[in-house]
């Protein structure tokens, strides 16, 4: 990406209005891969072409989906299981996965049944990324592939056999790479993880009839492989969760605030912040208005008193992607909040604890860092600062929110990055600044 120079970026005195926030990546990744696979058209709306969500697109388009339509509503048609596009073994079809890790894993999954060859590659964060997490159960169900633990990688297509797998991680990259593996082997495939990670595969799949079906014990999945028929689906993709956590942020931070955000996700298993920040005092409550087949509905946050709080375990997955967001809200909370059990933050698109901990520094917040996660003392005012977004969208949107509780302007040098997820942020949050004081263009 071209690198402009440092965005200024103001304090914001409240936030105030209702927004709408892009649908939401996890599921947009999986609507395109999926529709590519049923038999029919497939309508949705609402899917969002964040630089990431893109390189699912362009990879699908090789793949042999058709998308027609408008921003409204897009028909998208596939050639179903036996009408992927194949490349013969000498000349393999390059798929550029750019900054997304969802896009690199989950068609590792689709590909490694199928015949034919491609070779993935993605961008310099993207190449350092741990891949050997899906390579090896997808090994197990015979899969091949050429190349070391990160990208670029090449799949092989093989008739692969159904296994009993664990993922290694709580992963849902993971999770749904070996169901689309699962779904194309010969017999039955499960797939267990020791904590529950984000379901929209699962969902989408069985809206679409594939016959998954849970495990008891709610941490595994059975599908029956054989390349069952998929039936098109019509979906309009709720918000994205993760993206709207910015603004929720700041509208609980900030004094005389109220937000409304319409039309998104409350997906369970992406709500970990939005529960966590209830747990410090925030007033956040929201209202499921649909529930199939994924829960939507308006959540409301208001200006809050907020005290530390403690996190580990099963809520790490659910608030994953929000983790620095949870920081920096930390850093203006009261106490000291302490993050544990996350050293998956270190293999994002950047390592989000060592990130984390710049940006903390740098607005002035005493912190601790350890290996799986921040200690961050909260209380004192935030400094004005000049932020890098360390090539990574989401510590360029937890900058904005530093900077946004900061007395005078800052800068932040990246700002660019919030394309992979979220282009319209900025403008989106100038729009619910009251004073409007959150500025375009460079660094003075
Ligand atoms: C995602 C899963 C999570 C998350 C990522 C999107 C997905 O990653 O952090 O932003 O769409 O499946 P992991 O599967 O590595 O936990």
């Amino acid at each position: 990406m071209p690198a402009p120079s440092a965005r200024r970026l103001s304090p914001f005195s409240s936030l105030r209005g209702r927004l709408r926030v892009p649908g939401d990546k996890s599921i947009g990744h999986r609507v395109l891969l999926l529709a590519l696979l049923a038999r029919g058209r497939s309508r949705v709306r609402g899917l969002a072409f964040g630089d990431d969500v893109g390189r699912t697109r362009a990879a699908a388009l090789a793949l042999g989906l058709r998308c027609e339509g408008n921003s409204g509503e897009l028909v998208l048609e596939g050639p179903g299981w036996e009408g992927l596009a194949r490349s013969p073994t000498a000349s393999p079809l390059q798929l550029d996965c750019g900054n997304s890790g969802t896009t690199a894993r989950l068609l590792l999954g689709l590909l490694a049944g199928r015949p034919g060859a491609a070779c993935l590659s993605g961008d310099a964060s993207l190449s350092r990324r741990p891949m050997g997490r899906v390579l090896r159960p997808l090994q197990r169900l015979g899969a091949v592939f050429a190349g070391g633990e990160t990208l670029p990688l090449r799949v092989d297509g093989r008739p692969l056999v159904g296994s009993a797998l664990r993922t290694e991680v709580p992963s849902a990259q993971v999770k749904s790479a070996l169901l689309l593996a699962g779904l194309q082997a010969e017999g039955t495939t499960t797939v267990h993880e020791a904590r529950r990670s984000r379901d929209h595969t699962e969902r989408l799949l069985r809206a679409m009839g594939a016959p998954l079906v849970a495990e008891a014990d709610g941490l595994g999945w059975r599908v029956v492989g054989g390349c069952p028929r998929l039936d098109p689906f019509d979906l309009t993709v709720p918000g994205d969760p993760s993206s709207a956590a910015y603004a929720v942020a700041l509208a609980c931070l900030l004094p005389e605030s109220e937000l409304v955000v319409e039309g998104l996700s409350l997906n369970p298993t992406r709500l970990g912040f939005y529960r966590l920040l209830r747990r410090m005092g925030g007033a956040v409550e929201w209202t499921l208005e649909a529930e199939e087949p994924e829960p939507v509905g308006t959540l409301r946050a208001r200006s809050s008193s907020l005290e530390a709080v403690s996190v580990d375990g099963e809520e790490v997955v659910s608030a994953i992607d929000e983790l620095p967001l949870l920081a920096v809200v930390a850093g203006a909370a009261r106490g000291t909040t302490v993050i544990r059990g996350a050293a998956e933050l270190r293999h994002k698109e950047s390592d989000r604890i060592a990130a984390a901990s710049r940006l903390l520094a740098a607005a002035g917040v005493e912190h601790e860092v350890h290996p799986d996660g921040l200690s961050v003392q909260g209380g004192r005012e935030f400094l004005a600062a000049e932020y890098d977004a360390s090539g990574d969208h989401r510590i360029a949107m937890c900058a904005t929110v530093a900077a946004a509780l900061a007395p005078r302007p800052s800068a932040l040098r990246g700002a660019e990055w919030v394309r992979v997820s979220y282009p319209r942020f900025f403008a989106d949050l100038a729009a619910l600044s009251s004073k409007g004081t959150h500025e375009e263009g460079a660094a003075s």
